[in-house]
């Protein structure tokens, strides 16, 4: 009966061309998909909607360098580097989802800069309005207050909040950089004592989102209150 009802709707929007857009953007680790990215995309495909990816950390830019006269009229940033195209595709996207790892307790630098210049969409008016948002934080030990602090920062926008799903992965950055074994004062050595000295780093110390039967709900349920938002 699902499978039957998202056909029809898809088969329905197809006829209207009625085409909803998706764009979905990761300030997760370089050089991999790691959990943040993937659960974006997890989200992507399954809302079914027409979707674009942004991993913000494969581009090159900055935060607001407060040219606020360009940004005014228009209502959209126009600093010209890598990010400049997808402040319009967000105007445009019927709903947006954005993902962040934790660092240092909130979200990352590299999302800071990125939601810095949606100060281009506060300019007598809200230009996103009530746009629908998904939310994504991942850390290894905690994302409470990065989801907070994220929150708040997109509240400014007067976006429709729809969802966030949180992945704590307790699989600390230390199991990456290679120096666990003479480090004293990292994530590792914090969680695991002396025994961080000895460990061998093997795969299954990586863990994943889809391994996780509350996250897999989650973003299940992120996605139906998305559907739900959209009508869809
Ligand atoms: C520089 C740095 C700082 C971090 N700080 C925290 C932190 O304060 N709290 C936490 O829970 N995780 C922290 N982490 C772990 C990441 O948030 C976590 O590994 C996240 O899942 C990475 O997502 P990704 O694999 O998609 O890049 C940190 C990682 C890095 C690289």
């Amino acid at each position: 009966m699902q499978n039957w009802s998202k056909n029809f709707y898809e088969r329905v929007l197809y006829l209207l061309e009625v085409k909803l857009k998706l764009i979905g953007f990761s300030s997760g680790g370089v050089g991999h998909e790691g959990n943040v990215g993937r659960i974006v995309k997890a989200i992507m495909d399954k809302s079914g909607l027409e979707a674009e990816f942004v991993k913000l950390t494969d581009l090159t830019y900055s935060g607001c360098k407060g040219c606020v006269q360009l940004c005014a009229v228009p209502q959209v940033c126009r600093l010209q580097d890598d990010l400049f195209p997808y402040y319009q595709k967000i105007k445009e996207a019927d709903a947006v989802v954005i993902g962040t790892p934790v660092y240092g307790n909130t979200f990352n630098a590299i999302m800071y800069s990125f939601l810095e210049r949606f100060f281009g969409y506060r300019h007598v008016s809200f230009a996103l309005q009530d746009k629908p948002f998904v939310l994504v934080v991942c850390g290894h030990r905690k994302t409470d207050t990065a989801t907070e602090h994220l929150q708040e920062r997109l509240r400014r926008s007067a976006v429709k909040i729809v969802d966030t799903v949180q992945f704590v992965s307790n699989s600390p950055p230390c199991l990456m950089c290679g120096r666990h074994r003479e480090c004293s004062i990292g994530g590792l050595y914090t969680v695991m004592g002396e025994a961080a000295h000895t460990l061998t780093v093997t795969p299954d110390l990586f863990c994943k989102w889809e391994n996780s039967s509350d996250t897999i709900i989650a973003v299940e349920s992120a996605v139906t209150k998305l559907k739900g938002v959209l009508a869809i």
